[in-house]
């Protein structure tokens, strides 16, 4: 930390370029599962009119109530930035008329998003998320697949302790029946119940699933579950996701009293949470929106995804991966020389080696240090005559060679 006032805002943070090879090789293991399942990457704004969140997201949401980055801009029109990509993602796809494509449409994002929430480990005001959506099939095929995007890569990182938590909502028709028995169930006990859910039994009586106040999970200890309640083509549905999964060799448990935090959500919902994380224990999750699109001025179409935060992510992980260091680093030993290795560097960078030479005036005995520095795996130490000396810096074996051959030798 130097000088006052001159920090990052509070929640957000800095990735430092010791800190970006992992998440390097998070991005390149997510492209390389997306790719081959065959999603392609969408890019949307980092902000949306805000009536897409209000819309899309769910007024009765903690999101839209209280962690919205919203702001007028010039033209007094409400702006907000974006605090999740799934209401973005379908207002592309309708924007653009996907539903003319072949269906499912199977897409992938990753970038920054923003909710004012009260900083913690794993929480934080701009974080970022790699999510997938796949729109246009109710098939539990495609639940199947998405879900298994996410499993095969937090296998394919090694994150450790990781535990795939699954549910049904149902469809919205049959869910109205379950919640009126909610309902009644949290009246008949409104005294135990925190403000915040007592204040939100009619709007929002799923979320009493998610309160950490005692009372209140006293009382949802004993509340019934929406899966005793499923129609019976939503509990078929339901069957099908479980059948395939294991299928697919992607093991679940089930957990009846899953919900989100998000109002879109119709029959399959999933959650992996980790457990070397602490209360923000959710690595990513997701589910189906069957009615989201149509919510949002589209044709009626059904659909599925997930996001997970990279940040928890790389703490589940905790790992040091250190970047690939350089293959030479070019010493000048006479200012003469100078032009001959400005040439030379940019000629072998020309040929796909990562070289460097020194920018600030060392001295011959500096540059080497800066060698060291950077781990160039080889020197190479220009001479009056045009000839250079090649030095391998781990064995400290040290030829003379012509320096048109330089890339050739160092690829061989
Ligand atoms: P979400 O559960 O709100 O879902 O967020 C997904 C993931 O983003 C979480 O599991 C968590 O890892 C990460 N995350 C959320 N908020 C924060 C935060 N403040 N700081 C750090 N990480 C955070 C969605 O966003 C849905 N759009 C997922 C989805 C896609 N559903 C269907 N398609």
């Amino acid at each position: 930390m130097t000088g006052k006032g001159l920090q990052a805002p509070r929640g957000t943070f800095d990735v430092l370029p010791e800190q970006a090879a992992q998440r390097e090789r998070l991005l390149q293991a997510a492209r390389e599962i997306f790719g081959l399942a065959g999603y392609r990457l969408i890019i949307t704004p980092a902000f949306e009119d805000t009536a897409l969140f209000e819309r899309g997201v769910g007024k009765s949401t903690d999101i839209v109530r209280k962690e919205m980055f919203t702001f007028k801009d010039k033209g007094e029109r409400s702006l907000t930035l974006r605090p999740e990509g799934t209401a973005s993602v379908c207002r592309a796809y309708i924007e653009h008329g996907m539903h003319k494509l072949p269906q499912p449409v199977k897409l992938f994002y990753t970038g920054p998003f923003f909710r004012h929430e009260r900083p913690q480990a794993g929480r934080y005001r701009q974080f970022n998320q790699i999510g997938a959506e796949a729109i246009g099939s109710d098939s539990p095929l495609v639940d199947v697949e998405v879900i298994s995007l996410l499993s095969d890569l937090i296998e394919e990182l090694g994150v450790p302790g990781v535990e795939l938590r699954l549910g049904s909502l149902g469809s919205l028709d049959a869910r109205a029946t379950y919640l009126d028995e909610l309902k009644s169930h949290l009246r008949s006990r409104d005294q135990e119940l925190s403000e915040d859910v007592r204040a939100r039994i009619e709007i929002n009586p799923l979320r009493a699933f998610d309160s950490d106040h005692e009372g209140t999970r006293a009382v949802m200890a004993d509340a019934p579950h929406l899966l005793d309640f499923l129609s019976e083509e939503d509990a078929e549905h339901f069957e099908q996701v479980k059948s395939y999964l294991g299928t697919a060799s992607v093991p679940f448990t089930i957990d009846p009293t899953l919900v989100r935090g998000l109002d879109y959500y119709t029959r399959t919902i999933f959650s992996f949470v980790c457990d070397r994380l602490g209360a923000q224990s959710e690595i990513g999750g997701g589910g189906r929106y069957d009615g989201l699109i149509e919510q949002l001025g589209g044709p009626a179409t059904p659909a599925i995804g997930w996001a997970a935060g990279i940040e928890r992510i790389l703490l589940a992980l905790d790992e040091e991966v250190t970047s690939a260091g350089m293959d030479l680093f070019v010493v000048v030993p006479d200012p003469e020389l100078i032009t001959k290795a400005v040439a030379l560097v940019s000629e072998l960078r020309h040929h796909g080696l990562a070289v460097e030479m020194d920018l600030a005036g060392r001295s011959v005995k500096g540059q080497f240090k800066q060698a060291d520095r950077v781990n160039a795996a080889h020197t190479l130490i220009l001479e009056p005559g045009g000839t250079a000396s090649l030095r391998n810096m781990e064995t400290g074996d040290q030829r003379t060679v012509d320096p048109k051959a330089v890339a050739n030798l160092i690829r061989s």
